[in-house]
C-alpha cells in the first residue's frame, strides 16, 4: 500500500542542517562522558570485540531469549556460545532463571535494556560478582537512558551503545569499559566517506520532507532516484545501518568523524525530555484501546519508541504506513540457537509489539495525529479480529 496522507513520521530522528554547523557541547551522558570509550561503525562491532578482548570466546554467555538476533550473531562469530534465559511478558528478566542456568562453562551474563527501559542491572551485577562472571550491558536501544540517577551502561564491566538509533548520525556504536582495568584497543579506521555522505544526505532529505510537507516529499523523491542511480553507477559501497545480520567484513569499521561532530551538536537533556513527553502523550491517548506494556516511565528513562501491543502486526503496520507513519515490526524472530518453544512469553511478544515513533523531531501537533492514526489502525484490527472470530 502506498503512503497517501499528509503525515510524514520517520522511525528515526532526521538531520537538521544547523547541526552540521553548531558548536560542540560536552556530552554529559555515556558513552560521551566515559573516560574509557572506543567508537565503531556499529554496536555489533563492539560486541564482537568484547568477546575477543575479555577472552569469552571459549565459553558460554547467558543471553536473554528476547533479543534482536544480530547481537547473538556477533557473539557467535567471535567464538562464544550463547545460552538463553527467560524474559517475561513485560520485558522482565527472570533473575531466578538466570541464576539457575549459570554453569561451569558460563563466562558472562548479558543484559539488554529494552527501548530505554532499565533492566535489573544491580541484581545482575550481584549475580555476576557472586559467580566471578563478566557483566555485559547492552544499551544499543537505550542511549541517553538512566535508571534514576544511574546512567545505563555504567554498571556492567562493559557497556555497549548504538548512536544512530537515537541521534541523527550516519553511523556509530560505542564500547565503554568500566572499572580500573585498561585495555589497549586499536583505533578502528574511519568508514568510506562516500558511505557517510550518502547516509547524511538521506537524513537531511528526511528532514526536508518532515518540514516541507508535499513539496519536501517531491524533492526528496527526485533526489533519491538520482542518488540511487549515482550510487549504482559509481559502484559506491554504502555500508547500510540497521541491518538484521552480522557481516564479518565490517567488523573493523570505525565511526565517521562527522558522527562525532553531529553528536556533539545535540542537546542531550532536551532529547530525553522530548522523548519522554511524546511517550507520555501516547500512553495517555492509547491506553484505553491497547493495554500498555508499561503504565509509567521510570525516572531517567529515555524511550526509544512506544511499544504498542497489537493482535495483527502486519495489518496494523500496513495501516500506519498508509498514513505516513514509519512504525516498525519489533523483533519478529528468534536467533536459530534459541529454542523458541522454551520461551512462550517471548514468542508472544514477538508476535505483538509494534514500535511507534516518539523521537525528538515529533512535535505535540504531530504526536496528536500519530495517536489518532494509531487509534484508528488498532480499532480496525479489533474489528477484523471480531469478524474472523
Ligand atoms: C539489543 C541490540 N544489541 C545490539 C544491536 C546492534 O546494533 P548495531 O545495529 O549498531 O550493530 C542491536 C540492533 O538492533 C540490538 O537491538
Amino acid at each position: 500500500m502506498k503512503h497517501s496522507g499528509r503525515l510524514f513520521v520517520p522511525s528515526l530522528p532526521t538531520l537538521w542542517p544547523h547541526m552540521l554547523l553548531s558548536r560542540p557541547k560536552p556530552g554529559e551522558l555515556p558513552p560521551f562522558s566515559s573516560p574509557n570509550v572506543r567508537y565503531f561503525y556499529f554496536a555489533r562491532n563492539a560486541i564482537w570485540l568484547t568477546v575477543k578482548m575479555l577472552g569469552l570466546d571459549s565459553g558460554e554467555v547467558l543471553m536473554p531469549a528476547y533479543h534482536h538476533g544480530v547481537e547473538v550473531e556477533a557473539l557467535v562469530d567471535a567464538g562464544a556460545t550463547p545460552r538463553f534465559y527467560r524474559v517475561g511478558s513485560r520485558w522482565d528478566v527472570d533473575l531466578d532463571d538466570v541464576a539457575r542456568r549459570i554453569g561451569p562453562k558460563t563466562r558472562a551474563l548479558y543484559l539488554t535494556h529494552y527501548a530505554g527501559f532499565p533492566g535489573p542491572v544491580a541484581e545482575m551485577r550481584k549475580l555476576a560478582d557472586q559467580h566471578g562472571l563478566i557483566l555485559i550491558e547492552d544499551c544499543a536501544l537505550s542511549l541517553l537512558s538512566s535508571d534514576g540517577a544511574v546512567p545505563l551502561g555504567t554498571t556492567g564491566d562493559v557497556g555497549i551503545f548504538c548512536l544512530y538509533k537515537t541521534l541523527p548520525v550516519p553511523n556509530g556504536g560505542a564500547l565503554v569499559v568500566n572499572g580500573p582495568r585498561q585495555y589497549s584497543l586499536p583505533e578502528p579506521p574511519a568508514p568510506p566517506s562516500v558511505s557517510t555522505f550518502s547516509h547524511t544526505v538521506s537524513a537531511l532529505l528526511q528532514n526536508l520532507e518532515l518540514r516541507g510537507g508535499l513539496a519536501g516529499r517531491a524533492l526528496r523523491s527526485a533526489v533519491r532516484t538520482l542518488g540511487h542511480g549515482t550510487v549504482k553507477a559509481a559502484n559506491i559501497e554504502r555500508v547500510a545501518t540497521g541491518t538484521q545480520h552480522f557481516d564479518r567484513k565490517h567488523v573493523d569499521l570505525g565511526m565517521s568523524p562527522l558522527t562525532k561532530r553531529i553528536a556533539q551538536a545535540q542537546d542531550l537533556e532536551s532529547i530525553v525530555e522530548q522523548r519522554r513527553r511524546n511517550y507520555f502523550f501516547l500512553l495517555g491517548r492509547l491506553r484505553d484501546i491497547s493495554a500498555p506494556l508499561f503504565n509509567q516511565l521510570p525516572p531517567g528513562a529515555c524511550p526509544l519508541f512506544y511499544p504498542l501491543v497489537v493482535q495483527d502486526k502486519a495489518e496494523v503496520l500496513a495501516r500506519l504506513r498508509v498514513q505516513g507513519i514509519d512504525a516498525i515490526d519489533f523483533w519478529k524472530r528468534f536467533h536459530p540457537a534459541c529454542d523458541a518453544s522454551a520461551f512462550p512469553e517471548v514468542a508472544q511478544l514477538r508476535r505483538s509489539i509494534v514500535e511507534i515513533p516518539c523521537h525528538q523531531d515529533l512535535t505535540p501537533e504531530v504526536m496528536a495525529d500519530v495517536a489518532q492514526a494509531v487509534r484508528e489502525a488498532v480499532k480496525s484490527d479489533h474489528r477484523s479480529k471480531k469478524r474472523a472470530g
